[in-house]
């Protein structure tokens, strides 16, 4: 394994300034944004929205980019490789791996992630077509008596065999135990699962041997419940996300990429720049934004060819934005400038 290489990846994924646009949809996720804005889930309209964001202004605030197993394969309309669009922007291609969240065998209410039977040559191969970087999900639900201390470890065991196949392929994993913010629970609840699920993490890394050099962590923040009455304030989510991440995150990881998770766009931003604000972190962080990056863009195209421009403005707002945000630089007056 080439740890120098594969730290050079993990450094330039989580570089100041910047960060990573989740652009992985499964079919079936794809479908039902384009459900929203009543587009028909069609490879070339899949393709074309995905160009769209790629040759945006935006990407000079994009470090990376997750693709599907679709994506990762397709050319722009002009027969350019979506992949190279993307290394021409100077962002480091990714591709998701995990073939997602299954019931967990014994445990009612809580998932496992699949997919490594054969990963070991489906890494060879994307990394071939240019993946330099991976992404793997586990799901954990908080809900009266979970998750339970098996649905951690059986997730973070998963993750750990995930990751060490990426390193032996020369490509960075990037690891991602995302804690549901779905519930009704309070923030502290969200904050206890979240150190529980991190520990089950690091613990499983270490004995799969994975040097943490060559890894990126994609946490939840610690936030409220959705659908608890309380909801915490900009500075205690930021406060309580990085006391669990100090206590469960060693140094020599370079750098935390936070998933978005439901959080409106507004309120991812003003979550990561609050972090950033705190100051003397031992880690980069920035965002692994999906929706909270996406959402105002696929509501500007709505589909239509002659809306490109503008969602693509709409798109290169929102990078912009967060990438003030990975420096702690961002006011909310700035949000006002350009509504959709
Ligand atoms: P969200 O930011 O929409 O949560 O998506 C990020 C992601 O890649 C989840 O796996």
């Amino acid at each position: 394994m080439d740890l120098a290489a594969l730290n050079d990846i993990a450094n330039k994924m989580v570089e100041k300034g910047k960060g990573i646009l989740a652009a992985d949809e499964s079919s079936g996720t794809i479908k039902k944004r384009f459900d929203q804005i009543n587009v028909e889930s069609t490879e070339n309209n899949r393709r074309d929205y995905r160009e769209m964001l790629f040759r945006s202004e935006g990407m000079q605030h994009v470090s990376g980019v997750i693709l599907f197993d679709e994506t990762i394969r397709q050319n722009a309309a002009d027969g350019t490789p979506l992949v190279k669009l993307i290394q021409d922007a100077g962002a480091v291609p990714g591709i998701k791996v995990d073939a997602g969240a299954k019931e967990l065998a014994g445990a009612p209410g809580e998932k496992v992630t699949e997919g490594l039977d054969g990963l070991r040559e489906r890494l060879a191969e994307y990394h071939a077509i240019g993946a330099r970087f991976a992404k793997w999900r586990a799901v954990i639900d908080i809900a009266e008596d979970i998750p339970s201390q098996y649905c951690l470890n059986a997730n973070a065991h998963a993750l750990a065999r995930y990751a060490a196949l990426c390193q032996e392929a020369g490509i960075v994993p990037i690891v991602e135990p995302e804690v549901l913010m779905d519930g009704g629970h309070d923030i502290d609840r969200c904050a206890e699962v979240t150190e529980a699920a991190l520990d089950a993490l690091y613990a499983e890394l270490f004995v799969q041997r994975v040097q943490l050099e060559g890894t990126v962590l994609k946490p939840n923040m610690v936030v409220s419940g959705k659908k608890n009455a309380v909801q915490a304030g900009v500075e205690e989510v930021a406060e309580k996300t990085i006391k669990v991440l100090k206590r469960c995150v060693p140094s020599a990881v370079p750098g935390i990429a936070f998933l978005s998770g439901g959080q409106s766009d507004e309120e991812a931003t003003a979550h990561l720049n609050a972090m950033n604000a705190i100051g003397n972190l031992p880690w980069n962080l920035t965002f692994s934004y999906g929706r909270a990056l996406q959402a105002p863009a696929l509501k500007a195209w709505n589909g239509q060819a002659e809306n490109v421009t503008k969602a693509q403005a709409v798109f290169t707002h929102r990078a912009k934005m967060n990438g003030l945000a990975t420096r702690g630089d961002w006011k909310s007056e700035m949000e006002r400038g350009l509504a959709v």
